[in-house]
């Protein structure tokens, strides 16, 4: 796993216990990467780290509830303590966010934007400083890459919360990308389409989600490993050039007259 294009690199994943974040790490750590893996449940990271050690990567695994901006920067210093500078932040962990607009909690709503909003902020702040400081910045290696979704521009209908958190998500890539270009982070997000995780698995068993799924143009949910591709170039040098970029990866599902 040494050799591989992010060899020399050290990337954070947020919400890595499970879902899109355990298996981002994974596709890092096969390209090279040292990875950290973070979530609020230190078992499940510590299990997918060992999984990533025992095939030969370099990986370590934190606690880190990105709601608590307060502990993200002593969690990134530990990091650093252990990998070595930061390079990559993969600002994954989200929440779903769902409830009708009519029934949504004040409660409800700042727990969406806690975690999808102000979690991803803090995390990339926290992530540019060290980037910065270190000189990773400057050598022109440093990525953030956060995972939007196709809420952040299209109408998901019962999850406003979510939407408005996730179109936040595109607009803070672009804002920090404009902020951070000459100081050489590049800043990019990817918007997936429905890939069916314990985010949404509930609802995929339901007759409302097995009729949204047959309204996609491919009648189909897409594949975590869809997402590799974009993944390792947004991190890699090929990334040079690109920055605040929102790409949405999504088989089609957000096209118009799905179905
Ligand atoms: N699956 C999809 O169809 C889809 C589509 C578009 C975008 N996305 C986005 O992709 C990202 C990953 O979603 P997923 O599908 O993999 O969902 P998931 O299986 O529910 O995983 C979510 C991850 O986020 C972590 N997380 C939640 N709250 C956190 C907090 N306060 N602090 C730190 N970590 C937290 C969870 O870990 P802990 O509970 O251990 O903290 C978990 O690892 C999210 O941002 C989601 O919005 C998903």
């Amino acid at each position: 796993m040494e050799t591989g294009v992010l060899s020399g690199q050290v990337a954070v994943i947020t919400g890595a216990s499970g879902g899109l974040g355990a298996h981002f790490a994974r596709v890092l750590a096969k390209a090279g990467a040292s990875v950290a893996l973070t979530a609020r449940r230190l078992d499940m990271v510590e299990a997918v780290a060992g999984e990533i050690a025992g095939a030969g990567g370099r990986a370590m695994a934190l606690k880190l509830d990105v709601a608590d901006a307060q502990a993200i920067g002593p969690a990134f210093d530990e990091i650093e303590a252990g990998l070595g500078p930061i390079s990559i932040l993969v600002n994954n962990a989200g929440v779903g966010g769902e409830g009708l607009a009519l029934d949504l909690t004040v409660e409800d709503w700042d727990r969406t934007f806690d975690v999808n909003v102000r979690g991803v902020f803090f995390s990339a702040q926290q992530a540019a400083k060290r980037m910065i400081a270190s000189g990773v910045a400057e050598a022109g290696a440093a990525r953030i890459v956060n995972i939007a979704s196709i809420a952040s521009h299209t109408v998901l209908p019962g999850l406003s919360a979510y939407c408005a958190s996730k179109a936040s998500v595109a607009m803070l890539t672009k804002s920090l990308a404009r902020e951070w270009a000459r100081r050489g982070i590049a800043v990019n997000a990817i918007c997936p389409g429905y890939i069916e995780t314990d985010i949404n698995s509930d609802w995929f068993k339901t007759e409302g989600g097995l009729k949204q799924m047959k309204g996609f143009p491919r009648r189909r949910l897409m594949g975590a490993e869809d997402l590799d591709a974009s993944l390792l170039m947004l991190c890699g040098p090929a990334t040079r050039a690109i920055t605040g970029t929102v790409i949405t990866i999504d088989d089609g599902q957000s096209l118009p007259g799905g179905g």
